[in-house]
């Protein structure tokens, strides 16, 4: 996820691309840059914020009519000067900014470097950029369609972006899974990954889709497909605010961040689960993955939300892999005993990549000569660099304090991880294997088919926003959803709620049942169905007020509870990836009735680089 911006028309377009930048650096801001057309094609770009791009600016005092920018959110090597976009070929001809990633960037980065193209990063972007260079010099064919037929070779997704020194009045776009728009002004043209660097030109805007291509200069933009079918786009009106527009039309980030679950699940499979082949393939992991399955034991260290994801993991890996795991909060261990060693593996999950304590037990593991493993969400973070190897979750920038879909690609991402390790130490069988990856597959749909009606969970959240306390209850994989819904409820709306194993609850919290208690009860696994079905039978017993969230096929537990908001069914041990989005929903509309602060709760901070 980046943000892109482009300019054609008759002012200096360094500034308002660096205006633009501004409003998009919310999509990624680990460095920026821009490629200008003046007499020459002028690159300039820098590890950091979109202020820095602008420092670095004034020296140059760029100028210029017509240039494209970007704000980077890394996926391929780590953010720097020279991995920063714009990217451009061996001849320097052109320059190029990509959203997205590209997914058989190595293989196509292999070939060219055999046909003597010699790369200077290693982001995924600049392999495109020099296949667009090779397939433009070695035919006769033009630029432009050079780039659809590049396009045509690449998997993945990607909005970009390209200018070229020989055509110094247009800039070249095209998109496939990633947002682009054309704003259309009076002699004057943008493109953007959002409306927020145009609505101050105009309102008005056209939208491209999946595989459409576009040339654009001051006088106008023609839209083709990519296979040269000539296309007449609508014009639309835009009637937000750039407020609204930043967070794609949601009141809060948390909220948009909550809905983009659909996709980043999606994105964080990517490339990674082989459907056809039954396969999984974690490049991040390669030449680790014996010393992982050979481990004595694996240790989760993380914090907060991090290490609700790893306990979910703990789950997972012994289910599919068999392998011992024991989950330590990040803070504790580093502070404890440790015995850990060589035979040992330790996996690090963090979104931030730089929380104090996860990043202290990591080096304290390595010290001791464990193998570290990371999972995180932002590239080139201090956790990422200084783990031994790892998965990025590619998340997406989560700027809501409050993290949600970086739980769930966690999740996913040690989904992936157990499953590999499972067929590598031949525990898991063809047959499980098949079934797992194919509802995996399907889980994005599923979370979409609960967020396309939320008016259940708006009205509990309406019911019991006034509750000083919650109960969350689950099992097995569902333990640490309880806890993870009961954090997000304290976090952002402030209400005292506590996480427990659904059967522990009558060696105390049970005390606390009376008939003001809401009891939130997560039963959507079928193994422990039945069990789940008695502690539901206890508690309203005693008279508390039972909100279930149960798979479609559980009419029991339908049936018992005041409130039941159900999620589509799934393989138990897939279940939290659906089962925690009603939860972080739940706190969401209480937070907002509440009239809380979501996106920046009181005392918390999005990263935690502190003890
Ligand atoms: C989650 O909602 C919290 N804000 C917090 O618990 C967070 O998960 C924790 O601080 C760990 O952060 P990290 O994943 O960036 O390491
Ligand atoms: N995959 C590209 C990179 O890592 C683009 C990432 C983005 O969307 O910002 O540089």
């Amino acid at each position: 996820m980046c943000g892109i911006v482009g300019y054609a028309g008759g002012r200096q377009a360094s500034e308002v691309i660096l205006k633009g930048l501004q409003r998009l650096e919310y999509r990624g801001y680990d460095s920026a840059g821009m490629a200008l057309l003046n007499d020459d094609l002028e690159l300039i770009k820098v590890r950091g914020k979109v202020r820095d791009l602008a420092d670095l600016a004034e020296k140059h005092d760029p100028h210029g009519t017509v240039g494209i920018g970007h704000t980077r959110w890394a996926t391929h090597g780590e953010p720097n000067d020279v991995n920063a976009h714009p990217h451009t070929g061996t001849h320097r001809q052109f320059a190029l900014v990509h959203n997205g990633i590209i997914e058989n960037y190595n293989v196509i980065r292999q070939d060219l470097e055999k046909k003597g193209h010699t790369f200077t990063g290693e982001t995924d972007t600049e392999v495109l950029a020099h296949l667009i260079e090779e397939i433009h010099e070695m035919s006769d064919i033009d630029f432009y369609q050079a780039v659809q037929q590049a396009l045509l070779q690449v998997e993945g997704t990607y909005g970009i972006a390209i200018v070229h020194k020989y055509h110094p009045d247009r800039i070249i776009v095209a998109r496939k899974g990633s947002p682009l728009l054309i704003g259309v002004g009076d002699g004057e043209y943008f493109v953007a990954s959002d409306a927020s660097p145009v609505i101050e030109y105009t309102h008005k805007v056209v939208y491209l889709e999946d595989e459409e291509i576009a040339v654009i200069t001051r006088d106008g933009y023609e839209v083709s497909t990519l296979k040269n079918v000539r296309l007449t786009k609508e014009v639309h009106e835009l009637a937000m605010n750039l407020e609204q527009i930043e967070k794609g039309g949601f009141p809060h980030f948390m909220l948009k961040e909550i809905f983009e679950q659909g996709d980043t699940i999606g994105d964080c499979m990517r490339g990674r689960l082989i459907v056809d082949e039954n396969r999984i393939q974690l490049g991040g992991l390669d030449g680790y993955v014996d010393r992982l399955c050979d481990a004595r034991r694996v240790i989760i260290a993380a914090c907060g939300t991090s290490w609700h994801s790893g306990l979910v993991g703990e789950y997972l890996f012994e289910y599919l892999a068999r392998i011992p795991v024991e989950v330590e909060y990040a803070s504790e261990f580093r502070y404890r005993e440790q015995l850990i060693d060589e035979q040992d593996v330790m996996i690090v999950i963090s979104q931030s990549g730089e929380t104090a304590d996860t990043l202290a037990a990591l080096r304290e593991a390595k010290r001791r000569g464990a193998l570290v493993l990371g999972i995180c969400n932002v590239v080139g973070s201090t956790i990422a660099r200084e783990t031994d190897a790892g998965v990025y979750t590619h998340a997406g920038p989560e700027i809501g304090v409050a993290s949600t879909k970086a739980f769930t690609a966690q999740v996913t991402v040690l989904t992936m991880m157990a499953m590999l390790a499972g067929r590598h130490r031949k525990v898991l069988s063809d047959e499980l294997m098949r079934e797992l990856v194919r509802e995996l597959r399907d889980v994005p749909a599923r979370v979409r088919a609960i967020l396309e009606d939320t008016s259940g969970i708006e009205k509990v959240a309406r019911m019991f926003t006034y509750a000083p306390n919650f109960l969350y209850l689950g099992r097995s994989y569902n333990f640490p959803v309880a806890l993870e819904g009961a954090l997000k409820l304290k976090e952002i709306s402030y209400i005292h709620a506590e996480g427990y194993p659904a059967a522990e609850m009558k060696h105390g919290p049970i005390a606390l049942i009376d008939e003001h208690m809401p009891v939130v009860v997560i039963a959507a696994t079928d193994h422990t169905n039945e069990k789940v079905v008695s502690n539901i039978e206890e508690v309203k017993a005693r008279k508390g007020r039972i909100i279930a969230i149960s798979s479609n096929g559980q009419s029991d537990v339908a049936r018992l509870a005041e409130f039941n908001l159900s999620i589509p069914e799934i393989h138990d041990c897939l279940s939290p990836l659906l089962a925690v989005i009603p939860l972080q929903l739940l706190s969401y509309h209480i937070a907002v009735n509440r009239k809380c602060h979501v996106d920046q709760p009181r005392n918390l901070a999005k990263s935690v680089t502190v003890e």
